[in-house]
């Protein structure tokens, strides 16, 4: 019997941008997935959560298809089914699941499985995983099996993460770099919305497709750029149409922003890091407009709270969680006020803890 853990992730900035080939600065966090493998002398491979009644036995030969009714599991399926096809020897066993991560709040619980499943058949035949490889890997199996057209951020850094470490993410070149975070009296701290993200697939899309729309029209002026984000922000009167301006405006500047952490952080000025977090929000209510009254009232909250550097929203949006660096005697006062505060507007209880940053996929014993 082996064990298993994979990460999930928060984004300390660079939001909306992988898919745009930009900038991302995320980060593995020590909630997650765990996963027992038990090998077995068959041909079946059988799924199973301690967090889910649900669970699903198939035989090795079956034929896979993504099924709504087969729920979680449609996750570790759509990586066998993947495996299969590459003709990666995929080995029968059990694998039982089990999460402290809170599932469709926007900390990356689904890549957090695929690359789990991933991570652990491989294991059990190959004695070196790329991870890189496998972070793409995963990611296709997001958007070709489950059907999410998302970028790679969320596979990579829960393949990649490392303990007290960002990871800046180049989404072009698709290559890292691990950035020091080191946060002395501070602390990382997540506030879940626990708001459901219905909406969230479609306006998703959406985003993704204006922002293809805003760079074609970019580069029929200059065929050069490569990318939205290496857009100059004086072409922005290039777009007519004010939802484009505004989304390209968003990309553009939280790159920037992306660039100026990286450089406050290598001098470990905290507070300047915090300010252009709560830069980055004031850009994704305005411009990107993905926050929403919920994510607004957490992070703007925080905000106001003596010893917060900085707060704002975390992953896709339209719900889910904002995450914010303060002092850690501070940390009562913030969950007090903001509680209180997200309560009497939404009417909904938000749930907020500390968390640190950890390391990526890796075996326990
Ligand atoms: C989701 C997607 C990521 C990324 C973020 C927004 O988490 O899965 O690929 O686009 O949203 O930054």
């Amino acid at each position: 019997m082996k064990k298993y853990f994979a990460p999930g992730r928060i984004n300390l900035i660079g939001e909306h941008l992988d898919y745009n080939e930009g900038l991302v600065l995320p980060a593995a966090i020590t909630l997650g997935v765990t996963a027992t493998f038990i090998p077995r002398s068959d041909n079946k491979i059988i799924l199973r959560s301690a967090t889910h009644s649900f669970s699903k036995e198939i035989f090795l030969d079956d034929e896979i298809m993504f099924d709504a009714k087969n729920d979680w599991t449609n996750y570790p399926l759509g990586i066998i089914a993947q495996l299969k096809k590459e003709n990666h020897s995929v080995p029968a066993g059990e694998i039982i699941f089990e999460s402290n991560l809170p599932e469709g709040s926007g900390l990356s619980s689904s890549a957090a499985v695929e690359v789990l499943t991933a991570y652990i058949l491989l294991s059990q035949t190959e004695s070196h995983i790329n991870l890189v490889w496998l972070a793409n890997f995963c990611k296709q199996v997001e958007n070709d099996f489950i059907g999410v057209k998302c970028g790679i951020m969320d596979q990579y850094s829960v393949a990649l993460g490392k303990k007290d470490h960002a990871l800046l993410l180049d989404c072009n070149k698709i290559h890292h770099e691990y950035v020091p975070i080191e946060l002395k009296d501070y602390r990382l701290v997540i506030m879940n919305s626990k708001k459901p993200r219905s909406l969230i697939h479609s306006k998703y899309n959406e985003r993704k497709k204006e922002c293809e729309e805003a760079f074609r029209i970019f580069q029929t002026s200059n065929s050069e750029y490569q990318n939205l984000c290496q857009v100059d922000m004086s072409q922005l009167n290039l777009l007519n149409v004010e939802n484009l301006k505004k989304r390209a405006r968003h990309v553009i500047s939280e790159n920037l922003r992306v660039k100026e952490a990286v450089k406050v952080l290598e001098m470990n000025d905290l507070s300047t890091f915090g300010r252009l977090m709560n830069a980055s929000h004031a850009s994704l209510k305005n411009d990107y407009q993905v926050t929403g009254i919920e994510l607004d009232t957490l992070a703007e909250t925080a905000q106001e709270v003596t010893g917060c550097l900085g707060a704002r929203m975390t992953g896709a949006g339209f719900g889910g969680c904002a995450i914010a660096i303060v002092r850690e005697t501070a940390i009562e006062e913030l969950k007090n006020k903001v509680s209180e505060k997200y309560l009497s507007v939404t009417g909904i209880s938000c749930e907020i803890y500390e968390t640190q940053i950890g390391d990526g996929v890796h075996q326990l014993i």
